[in-house]
This record gives C-alpha cells, sequence and structure tokens, in this order.
C-alpha cells in the first residue's frame, strides 16, 4: 500500500457537494501541487484562479454544457493557459490532474469540467478579467461530497501493453 498510489485510487468524480466551505490552507496546498507539475521547457504558462463567490460560480455555470453543479459547488478553480505557448494544454492538464489529486489527498472531492475547445472558454475568461493572452483550459470543482459515484474502468489488460502490441 502506498498513500499516493492510494489516493489516485480513491478519486472519483463528485458533482453533487455539502454546503461546507474548504479550508484555505487546502486551497493553498492544491494550488501550490498545481504549479509543481511538469511543463514543456519548464516554462509554467498558467493561471489559476480560485473562486468561492456565489454569484460568479452561478455565471460560470451558467456558462457551461455540462458543469451546472459548479454553481452549488464550495469552490471552483479555474485553469487558464498561454495561448502562444505550444503546450499550454499539456501543461495545464497536468496542473489541473495534480490540482485534483491534492484535494484528494486532503479529503475534497471535485469534477473536472471541460474549458479548452468549449465556446464558453471565452465568457468565462472576461468574466474573471484574465487577459486575453490566457485561453481556459479547465474548470474543477470542489467540496465534500455529497454522493460519490463509481464508475466502471477498464480493465489494465486492455489498455495496457508490453513491448509490442498484439491485439486479442
Ligand atoms: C477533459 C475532461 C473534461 C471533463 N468535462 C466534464 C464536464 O464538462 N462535466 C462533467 O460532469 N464531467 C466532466 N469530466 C469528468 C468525466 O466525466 C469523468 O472523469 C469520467 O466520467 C470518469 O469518471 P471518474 O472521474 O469518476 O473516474 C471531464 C473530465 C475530463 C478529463
Amino acid at each position: 500500500m502506498n498513500v499516493v498510489t492510494t489516493v489516485i485510487k480513491s478519486r472519483h468524480s463528485v458533482r453533487k457537494f455539502k454546503t461546507d466551505p474548504v479550508n484555505d490552507a487546502i486551497i493553498t496546498d492544491a494550488l501550490e501541487c498545481a504549479r509543481h507539475a511538469p511543463t514543456a521547457i519548464n516554462h509554467q504558462p498558467w493561471l489559476f484562479g480560485v473562486i468561492k463567490e456565489k454569484k460568479i460560480l452561478q455565471e460560470i455555470a451558467g456558462f457551461t454544457e455540462h458543469g451546472k453543479f459548479i454553481a452549488d459547488c464550495a469552490v471552483c478553480f479555474a485553469v487558464f493557459g498561454e495561448k502562444a505557448e505550444t503546450y499550454y494544454l499539456e501543461d495545464c492538464c497536468a496542473a489541473t490532474e495534480n490540482l485534483i489529486l491534492a484535494l484528494q489527498a486532503h479529503g475534497v472531492c471535485s469534477c473536472w469540467v471541460a474549458g479548452d475547445k468549449k465556446p464558453y472558454g471565452e465568457p468565462v475568461r472576461k468574466l474573471l478579467n484574465v487577459p486575453d493572452a490566457y485561453t481556459l483550459v479547465s474548470l474543477v470543482a470542489a467540496g465534500s461530497p455529497a454522493e460519490i459515484p463509481i464508475v466502471q474502468k477498464k480493465e489494465l489488460k486492455q489498455v495496457a501493453f508490453y513491448n509490442s502490441y498484439k491485439k486479442e
């Protein structure tokens, strides 16, 4: 048993939250973990927004297609990437996963909500006064879980191969 792999395997996307707030020290630690993610040529081409105000959460939720539950989360993180950076998407996705796993390690559940490729990226950026050089990559709604749905994962043998791929 390893504490990190146990945290990784215990994570599930949560979309229903209790009203309890998330401790500021946990939020800061999750942001610290996000900024420690690997990045191409160490450019760290990101900006992390932390949204707790109900009115702003409701506005963000209203823009999304499949993120209406953001309106009722305790805190929503918005990860923005510098558009001019070739690997901003990979870098910001690595940061998003670090953020989610750090929250999980502190007992805070969350759900990644798509930002990149979504038409609501621009309205969210403008709402949060983020400069035009950035684009929304992901939103992460977080809080204490009211419900934890467990989804089926593919078996390892279906998705991994060693040395050379052979069709079963
Ligand atoms: C890039 C990305 C975008 C996602 N966007 C949404 C979303 O818009 N709304 C949502 O409810 N879940 C979203 N999810 C969460 C997935 O639905 C979820 O990870 C998947 O169903 C597997 O469940 P699990 O996270 O519990 O393992 C997204 C996840 C990823 C990685």
